[in-house]
């Protein structure tokens, strides 16, 4: 069993504290993302796990076992760097071997499980190449070989796919899914790019400074961010924050913007908003479209604003509107033209609407 606990993690670098005490329980056979910009904690945590650094508060267990002290190649663990870190001199088969050869693994074990590693990453031709005469896109691949040779409980992928072009990274995200289906391990995986945060996990975990932010279902995390950090965060183009303040009576609050733009804010259970309040309000691009596109709203729900900016995409267009003083992007269908200066009617989908406390910047709503 390849349950990971880790609790109460502190990591610090001299006086400095880097990691601020953090909790997560990891499943078997999990597929769980660390996602956060640089320098928020996820390689540290990661080397944590591996044994590559010193813990330096808490504990980390695997199944029953703590794992604080043992060392790295006890803990049923391999890592797949950023860098690769291949042997150059050491063609394919002895780049991924070498573990095994290091434990004195029977030589006909080591072969098969080297033939078996190439065939689930395609790599049978170039098992007698030195890594210079790989492309990038198979360097990558020799250095998760090297990792599945090792038949670990839990893989620790640091930002793999980083030095790809974009198209093979994309390619090789389908490869990881895959590859997870195949060894049927834990992984835990470390990327700064929310896109692959999204598409990969079965569970996000979100680090700012130090700290674990927020972590669920990728699409738990798009629809409730907790505060203004993942709103922004999470999705793709990112959502709009706008500055508001809370107005109107008890039982019909608006929003009222920077600018003109005002407003309702329906209804809803468990809101925590009061009249008065100085709030963030979030909107997704694509819940703010040109009038006729999301059929069915209510005449409040519109607004008219003026085109500043377009970007079309092809299958989308992206508007950058300005609405009586408050800007804003919007996700519209293809086809539909627009030219900067243009005076549009828009609506926004407010069953989505998210708004956070200014000063926490944590939901409210
Ligand atoms: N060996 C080290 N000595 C001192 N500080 C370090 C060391 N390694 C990392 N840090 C600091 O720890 C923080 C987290 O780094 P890191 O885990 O690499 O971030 P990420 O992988 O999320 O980009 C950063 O502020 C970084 O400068
Ligand atoms: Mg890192």
């Amino acid at each position: 069993m390849a349950r990971l606990q880790i609790k109460d993690v502190v990591k610090r670098y001299g006086k400095t504290e880097v990691v601020h005490g953090i909790n997560l329980d990891i499943e078997d056979k999990e597929f769980v993302v660390f996602v956060g910009p640089s320098g928020c904690g996820k390689s540290t945590t990661l080397r944590m796990i591996a044994g590559l650094e010193e813990i330096s508060g808490g504990t980390m267990s695997i199944g029953d076992k703590v794992i604080n002290d043992l060392a790295p190649k006890d803990r049923g663990v391999a890592m797949v760097f950023q860098n690769y870190a291949l042997y150059p001199h050491m063609n394919v088969f002895d780049n991924m071997s070498f573990g095994l050869k290091i434990k004195k693994r029977p030589k006909e074990e080591i072969k098969r499980r080297v033939e078996e590693a190439a065939a689930i990453l395609g790599l049978e031709e170039f098992l007698y190449r030195k890594p210079s005469q790989l492309s990038g896109g198979q360097r990558q691949r020799v250095a998760m070989g090297r990792a599945i040779v090792r038949h670990p409980e839990i893989f620790l992928f640091d930002e793999p796919l980083s030095n790809l072009d974009a198209k093979l990274r994309t390619q090789m995200r389908i490869e990881m899914k895959k590859l997870h289906r195949r060894v049927d391990s834990t992984i835990i995986y470390v990327t700064h790019d929310q896109v692959e945060a999204m598409t990969l996990g079965d569970r996000i975990v979100v680090m700012k400074d130090g700290h674990i932010v927020q972590q669920g279902k990728p699409l738990e995390l798009f629809a409730h961010p907790v505060n203004t950090f993942v709103a922004g965060f999470i999705g793709s183009p990112p959502m709009n924050l706008m500055p508001a303040v809370v107005e109107g009576g008890e039982d019909a609050m608006k929003l009222k913007f920077e600018g003109e733009l005002v407003l309702p804010i329906p209804a809803k259970e468990g809101s925590q908003i009061s009249l008065g309040q100085k709030v963030v309000v979030g909107i997704r691009a694509e819940d703010l479209t040109l009038e006729g596109e999301q059929p069915g709203l209510p005449e409040d729900w519109k607004v008219s604003g003026v085109v500043d900016v377009v970007e079309p995409l092809g299958n989308e267009t992206h508007v950058h509107v300005d609405l009586s003083g408050t800007r804003v992007l919007a996700k519209c269908e293809g086809r539909r033209i627009v030219t900067p200066g243009d005076t549009v009617k828009m609506e926004a989908n407010l069953k989505h609407l998210h708004v956070f406390d200014a000063e926490t910047t944590n939901s409210i709503y």
